[in-house]
């Protein structure tokens, strides 16, 4: 199943997270594709919001990995895009997936094989300015249905 919607500005990107939050079961991955700015990393901070996490969530670029216990539920944040060409052996699929957490993944292109194949896909556009189309790929009929 498949849905779109149109945000306007990072504040309406981060309620969608909140919205994912609300929705989603434990233990549920979240890809998250796009490019360079696109607003993945605003996204998990709604996620982050949603959660009561106090943290602010930084792009873990640098990091690859973050995990923030400071919520009501665990937030796993990998950003894969360092991991691109190289040996990614490193136990994060200990993580992903991690029991009652809730697990975001950057630039997921570059673990291909570590994806779960119940991940919901979040793919970002680009449009304009403060304009962003943000397309949502799951099977999970109850997170879809109520997106809507
Ligand atoms: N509708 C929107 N949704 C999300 N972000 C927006 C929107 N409009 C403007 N922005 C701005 O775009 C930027 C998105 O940056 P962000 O770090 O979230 O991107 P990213 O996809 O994580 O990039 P990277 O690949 O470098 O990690 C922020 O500065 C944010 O304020
Ligand atoms: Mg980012």
């Amino acid at each position: 199943m498949e849905y779109q919607i149109t945000t306007r500005s990072a504040e309406e990107t981060m309620q969608l997270g909140q919205k994912f939050v609300a929705l989603c079961k434990p233990g549920s991955t979240f890809c998250l594709t796009g490019d360079l700015g696109a607003g993945k990393t605003t996204l998990v901070r709604g996620i982050a919001k949603a959660l009561n996490i106090k943290s602010v969530v930084q792009s873990p670029t640098f990091n690859i990995m973050k995990v923030y216990f400071d919520g009501d539920r665990p937030l796993i944040h990998i950003d894969a895009y360092r991991l691109a060409d190289v040996n990614t052996d490193i136990g994060l699929d200990e993580y992903i997936g991690y029991e009652t957490g809730i697990t975001v993944i950057e630039w997921p292109e570059f673990i291909k094989d570590l994806i779960p194949e119940t991940a919901i896909e979040v793919n970002i556009t680009h449009v304009q300015d403060n304009v962003r189309n943000i397309k949502i790929t799951s099977d999970d009929k109850e997170l879809m249905e109520g997106l809507k």
